[in-house]
């Protein structure tokens, strides 16, 4: 069953992974939570995914949550795993080393935004309604929520956001720079896949560096962070896909990356 909660599909470089349980809203329950964690070990680890997107079956969320009733009846002395578990997820895909695409389709809400907002890039359909609405089951955002989301949109918005459990429409997701482009819901698939598609035939190893330097540099202080990006840039120079970049530019023609 568990395998069909999460759907995974490789094609072209672009490694689809689809949570599946719409009936639910695609709720994130223990089962979706372990074979998300399975499918993002997969992402980290095969070289022929080059770029991922994360979405939700259905036409009406992307996911509403982590799984209420789950938590409703958790043991406070399972509690501290629980979370845990979930962090290793959102930090694994963070940190996976490939550019990972939300395709938020619909609600986006508690441990969905959280999800949603470890992945590096999302794309809204013009439905979506974005939220951390933990305050009003009186808890907090436990999956990343109180972290991520001022990094993206500054503290004011986000605490406006955390204190009232109040969702903001996609347009105002994008005014704040929650997410980085609204389409329609009938383009949303297409524009996801282009911009997959796009990150799959660039320089993979060039996308990681970037990722690991905004990410991974941005939580050192100043110098060391550009320290960092110095050692990626040195460590860069001799790859044979920035010889290839190089020269193709050089003599104009497209150039053939290949991970090294
Ligand atoms: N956990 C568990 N089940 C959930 C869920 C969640 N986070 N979100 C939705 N569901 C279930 C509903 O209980 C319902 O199940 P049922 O058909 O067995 O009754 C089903 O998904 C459909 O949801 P429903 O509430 O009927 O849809 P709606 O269109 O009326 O409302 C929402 C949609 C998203 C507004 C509403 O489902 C909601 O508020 N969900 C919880 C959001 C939340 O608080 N998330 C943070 C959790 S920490």
């Amino acid at each position: 069953m568990t395998e069909q909660r999460v759907l995974c599909d490789l094609e072209q470089g672009v490694f689809q992974v689809t949570i599946n349980n719409p009936e639910k809203l695609n709720a994130l329950d223990s089962a979706i939570i372990g074979a998300l964690e399975e499918a993002f070990r997969r992402a980290t680890d095969d070289p022929e995914v080059r770029a991922v997107v994360l979405t939700g079956a259905g036409p009406k969320a992307f996911v509403a949550g982590a799984d209420i009733t789950e938590l409703q009846v958790l043991d406070p002395s399972r509690v501290e795993p629980f979370v845990q578990r979930a962090h290793r997820l959102m930090d694994g895909i963070e940190s996976c080393g490939k550019p990972v695409i939300a395709a938020v389709n619909g609600y986006a809400l508690g441990g969905g935004l959280e999800l949603a907002m470890a992945c590096h890039l999302r794309i809204a359909s013009s439905t979506a309604l974005l939220g951390l609405p933990e305050v009003k089951l009186a808890l907090l955002p436990g999956y990343g929520g109180t972290q991520r989301l001022p990094r993206l949109v500054g503290r004011g918005k986000a605490l406006m956001m955390m204190l009232t459990g109040e969702p903001v429409t996609a347009a105002e997701a994008l005014a704040s720079g929650l997410v980085n482009r609204v389409v329609e819901p009938d383009e949303l698939e297409a524009t996801v896949q282009q911009l997959a598609r796009k990150l799959a035939n660039s320089a993979p190893i060039a996308l990681r560096a970037i990722l690991d330097a905004v990410l991974r540099g941005g939580e050192m202080p100043g110098p060391e962070g550009l320290a960092h990006e110095r050692r990626w840039f040195v460590d860069i120079c001799a790859t044979e896909d920035m010889r290839e970049g190089t020269a193709a530019f050089v003599e104009k023609r497209k150039a053939q990356f290949r991970g090294r």
